[in-house]
């Protein structure tokens, strides 16, 4: 049936004429009327305060974000240069999901331009690539932030991670990564959601990197409920005049040809020859790129660190001031025309790729860590523990202060932390490793508290926990063996709303710069130590714990 003109006319004036969902089919991207589409945008994301955290060469990851999606002015100000542009997509890195984002989305929705939005905040928000874990803290930051954005029609896909791997050393994450996208995929699906389920990852070099590919195999192998639908790229090979298909670009469309999903620059504009000319945008959308890739997004509209933006906002943040490569971009990226080749009724089904082995330059497992089981840890917490943390559930200096020491003292008497730890080489993940720190903290507290008999010293911990002396040790056996119970069949299961677990991220942020997230968190620091005490004998270990290890 034909919609009156005048009702067509009502519904876009009211942004309610929907944009259409974008779905995946083999390696393309299709919208439904079976066109190919391809991502054609910018990253969109004030630049947050930014820390190398003392680590040295560390590159600067943001420590907190402004969320540009909150700010309605904000966003008629600028959807105009970015409409000027014909994009049809904005990569945002970190939204604070209390606030209203109505405006906003509408607004771009309807100069019919798709959201990508990474799931992710600065510092704790994110999967942590010193010492990488899943939990219910993380997943709640996730799913929360879907609860505030599934409902608008224009948002495209979203990030579980934006370059959290980017060493030999840190693709002990991947698991992690792999956990996340499957149990997003599973709650996506759940909220009858179509948004496609990505990562981006940061590139490496041809001759010194050897993990970038077998990390995006890793993520995109094995069945389709835990592989990503969307892989994007950060690439900034393409260097101004210098820059040619061949020189730039040949090698990595070689290594991607018979990738088996979407695949796409989620940020591209190097900087190393200014003013940019963007004379990569013809060949990004032309036809020696697009038998694999969908098009990209040139980093940053904001300013960035290292003098990545294509604007400037006036100090009272009413006007735009436009940079010398901004038109140059914008000639560019109007002037192209898309290939729409194959079209989704022709489109071939893709084979899957194998997932690839552990090497000393690809350290994952292919056993994935469970699905944080917030029901789980909050039955512990309620039932199994004698010494409860008590301090502040927010405070990670404090936390990560507690769970080196503690984890210490464990050692000290022939235990260890193991329950609460994770290890995506090994592929070994305590039972209580998915839990938030609170809940981990008072495992901790507890074991010790066992081991020491009791001692009333034996639970104070500066002040930070107190005993529950109704709880006996046998009952706490008994607590934790039916808590385990109720652990569904496998550890995996569709999650369902945010838990409320104790713990907060209370991260801020924004951020966008070309390498943002994996930040390290004072929270996690002491899985590091923990790693050291593993080799300590394991003895004398008490009838709550015995009883932990022996059910699984
Ligand atoms: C301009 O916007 C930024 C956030 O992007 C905000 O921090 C700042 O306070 C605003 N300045 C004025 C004068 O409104
Ligand atoms: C933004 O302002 C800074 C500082 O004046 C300047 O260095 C930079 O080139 C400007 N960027 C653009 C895109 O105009
Ligand atoms: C626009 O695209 C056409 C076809 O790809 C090309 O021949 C032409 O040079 C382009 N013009 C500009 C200004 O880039
Ligand atoms: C590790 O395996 C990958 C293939 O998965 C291979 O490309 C890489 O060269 C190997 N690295 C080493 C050090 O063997
Ligand atoms: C102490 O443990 C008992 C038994 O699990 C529980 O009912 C009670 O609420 C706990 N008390 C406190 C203060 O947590
Ligand atoms: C908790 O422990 C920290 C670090 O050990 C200490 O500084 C703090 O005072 C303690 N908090 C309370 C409430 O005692
Ligand atoms: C989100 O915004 C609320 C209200 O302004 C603020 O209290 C909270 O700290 C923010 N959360 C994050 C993660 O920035
Ligand atoms: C995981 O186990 C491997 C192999 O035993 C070890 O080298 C690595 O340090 C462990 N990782 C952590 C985070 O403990
Ligand atoms: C930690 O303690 C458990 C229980 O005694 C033991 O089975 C395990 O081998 C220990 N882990 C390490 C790494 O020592």
């Amino acid at each position: 049936m034909l919609l009156p003109r005048a009702l067509i006319a009502l519904l876009a004036a009211t942004g309610a004429l929907a944009l259409p969902q974008v779905s995946k089919k083999g390696r393309y991207l299709f919208t439904p009327d079976g066109n190919r589409f391809y991502v054609k945008g910018v990253s969109y994301q004030q630049q947050g305060t930014v820390s190398t955290d003392g680590a040295p060469g560390a590159f600067p990851e943001p420590t907190d974000f402004i969320d540009p999606l909150a700010d309605a002015a904000g966003c008629a100000r600028d959807i105009p240069y970015i409409s000027s542009l014909k994009a049809n997509a904005i990569r945002v890195y970190s939204v604070n999901s209390s606030m209203d984002h109505t405006a906003c989305m509408n607004a771009f929705s309807t100069a019919g331009i798709y959201v990508i939005l990474d799931l992710a905040l600065p510092v704790t928000g994110s999967i942590n690539r010193a010492s990488p874990s899943w939990t219910t803290t993380l997943l709640d930051v996730y799913t929360d932030t879907i609860d505030a954005f599934v409902q608008y029609d224009n948002l495209l896909a979203v990030n579980i991670g934006n370059e959290v791997v980017n060493s030999d050393a840190t693709t002990e994450s991947a698991p992690f990564i792999k956990a996340a996208a499957r149990d997003i995929k599973a709650y996506l699906a759940s909220k009858g959601s179509g948004a496609l389920v990505g990562y981006a990852s940061t590139d490496g070099s041809d001759t010194t990197d050897d993990w970038r590919d077998p990390l995006a195999n890793y993520l995109a192998c094995g069945s389709e409920a835990t592989s990503l639908d969307l892989y994007g790229l950060n690439n900034y090979r393409w260097c101004g005049a210098a820059g040619s298909f061949e020189g730039s670009w040949a090698s990595t469309v070689a290594a991607f040809s018979n990738y088996p999903i979407p695949a796409y620059f989620s940020e591209y504009g190097c900087v190393a020859d200014l003013p940019r000319l963007w004379n990569e945008v013809p060949v990004l959308y032309g036809s020696q790129m697009v038998g694999e890739w969908s098009g990209g997004l040139a980093f940053s509209y904001f300013p960035a660190v290292g003098g990545y933006g294509l604007v400037n906002i006036s100090s009272d943040n009413t006007t735009v001031i436009t940079g010398s490569d901004w038109a140059l971009l914008q000639s560019e990226l109007s002037n192209v025309t898309f290939i729409n080749s194959p079209t989704s009724s022709s489109a071939q089904t893709t084979s899957p790729v194998a997932c690839p082995g552990q090497n000393s330059s690809f350290l994952a497992s292919t056993t994935l860590p469970p699905t944080p089981d917030a029901a789980k840890c909050a039955c512990f917490r309620e039932s199994a523990f004698s010494c409860s943390y008590t301090g502040s559930p927010t405070d990670t200096g404090i936390q990560g202060d507690l769970f080196n020491y503690v984890c210490n003292a464990l050692g000290a008497e022939g235990a260890n932390c193991s329950i609460i730890a994770a290890n995506g080489t090994t592929g070994t993940y305590g039972i209580l490793s998915d839990c938030d720190p609170v809940t981990q903290l008072s495992w901790a507290f507890s074991y010790y508290y066992e081991l020491s008999n009791r001692n009333p010293q034996g639970c104070d911990f500066s002040g930070n926990a107190t005993a529950n002396d109704s709880v006996s040790t046998s009952g706490a056996n008994s607590a934790a063996q039916a808590c385990l119970a109720s652990v569904p069949s496998g550890g995996v299961f569709t999650p369902t709303a945010s838990s409320g677990s104790p713990s907060a991220t209370g991260s801020g942020g924004s951020g966008s710069s070309p390498s943002q997230s994996g930040s390290k968190s004072a929270a996690q620091a002491w899985r590091v130590e923990v790693g050291a005490l593993g080799a300590m004998a394991g003895a004398a270990l008490a009838a709550l714990v015995g009883a932990v290890v022996t059910l699984l």
